[in-house]
C-alpha cells in the first residue's frame, strides 16, 4: 500500500510540475484506464482538467450516468459529456462491413473531440490512460502497428494532429495495478471491475446495419445478462461478458401464436490477455435463468443461443 501512496504523491508532483499553469484535456470512455488517469488528474491539479466524454449513442445500459456521478457529482471534475447519438447513427446508417463501422466510428469520434477540445481555451496537453502493456505491445510508443488495430478507436488512440502534448501517468503500470491505484483515488468497485468495453461499443455487438431500435433491443439483453452474472458472483470471474443481437430471425410458439423474432447471443470468456480466450463454463442454472429472463423482457426476441467458440479461431466480439 506504501507503495502506491508513494506513487500517487510522486505521480501528482510531477504532472503539476509539467503541466504549469495550463489546462489538461483528459478523454473519458468509462472504462477502467481512461477512469483512473482522469481521477490522478484531478488529484493533482483539480479544475485545470477538463475530462471529454462522447456519448456516441452505443454504451451500454447506464454508462453515461456512471461517469456523470462519478466525476461531476463524486469528484466535482470539470467534465463535459457531449451528446453525439445522432452524429454516429445517422454516419452509420446502412453500414453493415464490421471494418467500415469502425472506420466510422473513429472518423467521427476524432471530429466530435476536437470540436469539443476545441471549446476549452488553454489546453496544452492531452491526458492519455496508456498502460505499460499498451507500451510495449506497439513497439514502444502508444501509436505504433499494433495500437492502430487494438486502440485506435479507444480514446487512448487520439491522433498527433490534434496538437496537444502528451501526459500519460500510468505508463509503468499494469491492469492490476491500476485497479489498486483507482480504489485508493477513490473510484467506485463498479469502474474498477468494469469489464473493457470496445471503442465502437454496441455497434460490432449489433450485427449487420445498426439502428436505434436494435441498439436498445440489445441493451436490454445485455442489461439482463450482466446483473444475472454480477448476482450470481460470475461478473468477477469472466473476463469479459455480454449479448450481441443476431441478424436472425426464428420461429417459436408463444400462447397459440407462432412467432418469428429475433435471436440474441451470450458471450462470456475468460482470458489473461485477450488474445487467446476460452468460453467460461458458466452454471447451467444461471444460463437457464438468463435466457427466461430476456425471452420474457426483452420485446422481440424468442430466442437465446450461448457461445462455446474458443479464441482462436473465434474472436471475442462476432464483428
Ligand atoms: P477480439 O474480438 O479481436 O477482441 O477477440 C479482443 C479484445 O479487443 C476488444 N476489441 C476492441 N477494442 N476497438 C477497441 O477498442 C475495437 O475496434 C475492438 N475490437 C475488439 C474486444 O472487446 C476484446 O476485449
Amino acid at each position: 500500500l506504501w507503495k502506491m501512496q508513494t506513487f500517487v504523491e510522486q505521480t501528482v508532483a510531477g504532472v503539476r510540475e509539467k503541466v504549469g499553469d495550463k489546462r489538461v484535456i483528459c478523454g473519458l470512455s468509462g472504462g477502467v484506464d481512461s477512469s483512473v488517469c482522469a481521477a490522478l488528474l484531478v488529484k493533482a491539479i483539480g479544475q485545470q482538467v477538463a475530462c471529454i466524454y462522447v456519448d456516441n449513442g452505443l454504451m451500454r445500459e447506464g454508462e453515461t450516468e456512471i461517469v456523470r456521478h462519478t466525476f461531476r457529482d463524486w469528484f466535482k471534475a470539470d467534465l463535459h459529456v457531449v451528446d453525439a447519438k445522432e452524429q454516429f447513427l445517422s454516419a452509420l446508417e446502412g453500414v453493415t462491413e464490421p471494418q467500415e463501422k469502425r472506420k466510422i466510428i473513429g472518423r467521427v469520434f476524432i471530429d466530435v473531440f476536437k470540436h469539443e477540445a476545441k471549446s476549452i481555451p488553454g489546453a496544452k496537453f492531452l491526458a492519455q490512460g496508456t498502460l505499460y502493456p499498451d507500451v510495449i505491445e506497439s513497439g514502444g510508443s502508444a501509436d505504433g502497428p499494433a495500437a492502430t488495430i487494438k486502440l485506435h478507436h479507444n480514446v487512448g488512440g487520439l491522433p498527433k494532429e490534434l496538437g496537444f502534448d502528451l501526459i500519460e501517468p500510468l505508463r509503468d503500470l499494469f491492469k492490476d495495478e491500476v485497479r489498486k491505484l483507482g480504489l485508493e483515488l477513490g473510484l467506485p468497485e463498479d469502474v474498477i471491475w468494469r469489464h473493457p468495453f470496445p471503442g465502437p461499443g454496441l455497434a460490432v455487438r449489433c450485427l449487420g446495419d445498426v439502428t436505434e431500435e436494435k441498439l436498445s433491443t440489445l441493451r436490454k439483453a445485455d442489461t439482463i445478462f450482466l446483473k444475472e452474472l454480477k448476482d450470481a458472483g460470475w461478473y468477477r470471474k469472466t473476463s469479459q461478458a455480454f449479448a450481441v443481437l443476431l441478424p436472425v430471425q426464428s420461429v417459436g410458439v408463444m400462447g397459440d401464436g407462432r412467432t418469428y423474432e429475433k435471436a440474441i447471443a451470450l458471450r462470456a470468456v475468460q482470458t489473461d490477455d485477450f488474445m487467446t480466450a476460452d468460453w467460461s463454463r458458466l452454471p447451467d442454472d444461471l444460463l437457464a435463468k438468463v435466457a427466461t429472463e430476456i425471452i420474457n423482457r426483452v420485446k422481440g426476441i424468442n430466442r437465446v443461443v450461448y457461445d462455446i467458440s474458443s479464441k482462436p479461431p473465434a474472436t471475442i466480439e462476432w464483428e
